[in-house]
């Protein structure tokens, strides 16, 4: 119930991406002004930059439903069929990790997304024969963490494609003081950037931050959450003056005491830190790149001086 209040319903009500929201902004009043479905929109971005969110913003903005899956939930065709059979003119279907829909599922939405007709085989052997159903035109909103991992035939087919990238620090600064509003919370700017500064570029993890934040300056203060409180919940939390967690510092520790520096291969790394090599790839490593702490070298990952010098060890050439 809180999580759904905290998504902004309006494109005007939605903080940062203005590239993002300028583009979409102009594409859903011509859409509308035509009285079309809006083209299908290709969303790419790390987790939780709002991709969900903002699927649900352009439904809002174009006063249509949105059907909501995601690419591992589609198994077969007909689980596909299942879903396009309940749009009505101009709904959105909104799948999440569009890059991991099985291939064969992938094929039925050329058609659906090109002229809006699926064909299904029905029954079996000699028995089988192709049905033809027609659909009502509709918008597909993808969203995938990944730019390399989905087909050019299935890229191709998004006539609006818009990056999503990491939030500035007064972009997430804002959204901090809007989620503490929605939670009651009372939050000084001094506090709301320090969440900021050391939320990863992401509010969902400036929101989570925040919950806790709030349960720290209510227990160990009068509620009141300054830049001092939020330092502390951070502390406790092991979020770093950089904003790594505890697991952006143990990919770091393991590339530098492990594998002195590097280069390692993301699925050794991962391995070595328990985590899955695709959450490696997609929530942590992206912001490290961008942070300046890894590079990535064709013969793997490597740890920068950046890095050394932030974890307190010598950089050896
Ligand atoms: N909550 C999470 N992301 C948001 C955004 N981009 N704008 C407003 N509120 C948000």
């Amino acid at each position: 119930f809180e999580e759904k209040s905290l998504r902004p319903q309006r494109l005007s009500q939605y903080i940062g991406q203005d590239k993002v929201k300028e583009e979409l902004s102009i594409y859903i009043q011509a859409a509308k002004n035509r009285q079309e479905a809006l083209d299908h929109v290709l969303l790419f971005g790390p987790p939780g930059l709002g991709k969900t969110t903002l699927a649900m913003v352009i439904a809002n903005e174009m006063g249509v439903q949105i059907r909501t899956t995601s690419g591992p939930a589609i198994e077969r065709p007909g689980d596909l069929v299942a879903l396009l059979n309940e749009l009505e003119p101009g709904d959105v279907l909104f799948i999440d990790e569009i890059h991991r829909l099985p291939r064969i599922v992938e094929e039925m939405l050329y058609s659906a997304m090109e002229d809006y007709y699926v064909d299904i085989m029905v029954g079996q052997g000699s028995g089988a024969h192709p049905v033809h159903f027609e659909l009502p035109p509709f918008t597909l909103v993808g969203a995938t963490t990944r730019a390399g991992m989905l087909s050019a035939p299935l890229r191709d087919r998004f006539g609006i494609v818009s990056h999503l990238e990491y939030y500035q620090i007064e972009d997430l600064q804002e959204i901090v003081l809007r989620s503490a509003t929605i939670f009651e919370t009372e939050i000084l700017e001094e506090g709301a950037f320090e969440l900021a500064r050391r939320s990863r570029g992401t509010p969902r993890i400036a929101n989570r931050l925040l919950r806790r934040v709030r349960d720290v300056a209510q227990v160990e203060s009068d509620g009141v959450v300054d830049q001092k409180i939020a330092d502390k919940a951070l502390t406790i939390l092991r979020v770093d003056q950089e904003g790594l967690d505890y697991v952006d510092q143990k990919i770091l520790k393991t590339m530098i005491e492990l594998y002195g520096g590097g280069p390692v291969g993301l699925s050794t790394l991962s391995v070595n830190i328990s985590e899955e090599t695709e959450t490696v790839e997609d929530m942590y490593e992206p912001y490290l790149i961008q942070k300046g702490f890894i590079q990535r070298t064709p013969r793997g990952r490597v740890a920068t001086p950046r890095a050394y010098a932030h974890l307190g060890y010598r950089y050896k050439e």
